[in-house]
């Protein structure tokens, strides 16, 4: 699977992070102006650096501009922020920065101390430090302010390689597509084909749904990139033509399906019928996911 490390440094710390990342998971890293829809196109997630400045992240504009283009890809964000991070400030850091859009529930954000070296700071920066450090009333963190502190360490992103490790191996496996599932949409869609005013099709039966021959398929990656699933099922006024039955998949069930969770309750309820539809000429059956 292909993933890529992105990032935007001032003086370097957010750098040095994303380089030991890239080296450790072997994963190329780039200039995010540098990104372009065939790169994003083949890479399945992406690891997003950025450091903050008076709350700001570096890349704040960069990803509202982009956010469309990052809307369906599982990202890691790692904030390097101050030497001491202030845990109180990071849920606010979030919220103003990063677009909702890309606040999933798979989103994996971590904030990882940096550094700041008085002598390589402009000008306007070193002042803002020493004016902070003047209003600071905590003796511990006026300290830190006022002085050079580096807390860029390779043991702090240890946690960070092992999250996306672990989402590598999970990635490749298969999700919760299994018999029980065939079965459980065989009986919903033939309730609601008995449900349904449409003639023919209210007089029809499913007898049956098959997932595809090769496992592939139907792997995490395969519908993240496809967004569907062919399958087949046996239906009609007797439930015994075969119909090749596309299982198209809305957000929620995208993201169910590549946090390997059942999605059973992605198959919209019985009250409408506008998630599937019958091409009887052509033999296919169409159901749109939540
Ligand atoms: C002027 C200035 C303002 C900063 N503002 C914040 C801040 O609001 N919150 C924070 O956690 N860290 C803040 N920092 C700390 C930086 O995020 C930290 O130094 C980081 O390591 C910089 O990374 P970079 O070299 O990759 O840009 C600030 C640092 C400077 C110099």
């Amino acid at each position: 699977m292909n993933g890529i490390v992105l990032y935007s440094s001032r003086y370097g710390a957010t750098r040095q992070y994303a380089d030991w990342i890239g080296t450790d998971l072997r994963l190329p890293v780039i200039d995010p102006e540098m990104i372009n829809d065939q790169l994003l196109a083949e890479c399945d997630f992406l690891l997003i650096g950025t450091s903050v400045y008076l709350g700001d992240l570096l890349l704040k504009g960069w990803l509202k501009r982009n956010k469309h283009r990052l809307e369906h890809k599982k990202l890691f964000f790692f904030i390097v922020c101050a030497p001491s991070p202030d845990v109180s400030t990071h849920g606010q850091i979030i919220m103003d920065n990063i677009p909702g859009d890309l606040l999933r529930p798979s989103t994996d954000i971590v904030f990882l101390p940096g550094r700041w070296i008085f002598r390589q700071l402009s000008r306007t920066d070193g002042r803002v430090l020493k004016k902070r450090a003047l209003t600071e009333t905590d003796p511990v963190k006026k300290e830190i302010l006022s002085q050079d502190s580096d807390a860029v360490k390779p043991e702090n992103i240890a946690g960070l390689l092992e999250t996306v490790r672990s989402f590598a191996r999970s990635y490749t496996n298969l999700a919760m597509l299994d018999q029980d599932f065939c079965d459980f949409l065989e009986y919903k869609i033939g309730e609601a084909f008995g449900n349904s005013t449409r003639e023919p099709v209210r007089h029809f039966w499913c007898d049956g749904v098959m997932l595809p021959t090769f496992e592939a398929d139907y792997s995490r990656k395969t519908v993240n990139d496809k967004r569907q699933i062919v399958m087949t099922a046996y239906i009609g006024p007797t439930g015994q033509d075969i119909y090749q039955l596309t299982l198209k998949f809305g957000k929620k069930a995208l993201s169910r399906y590549a946090r390997g969770l059942d999605i059973s309750d992605c198959v919209p309820s019985l009250e409408s019928d506008n998630w599937w539809d019958v091409d009887i000429d052509r033999r296919k059956l169409l159901i749109q996911l939540d």
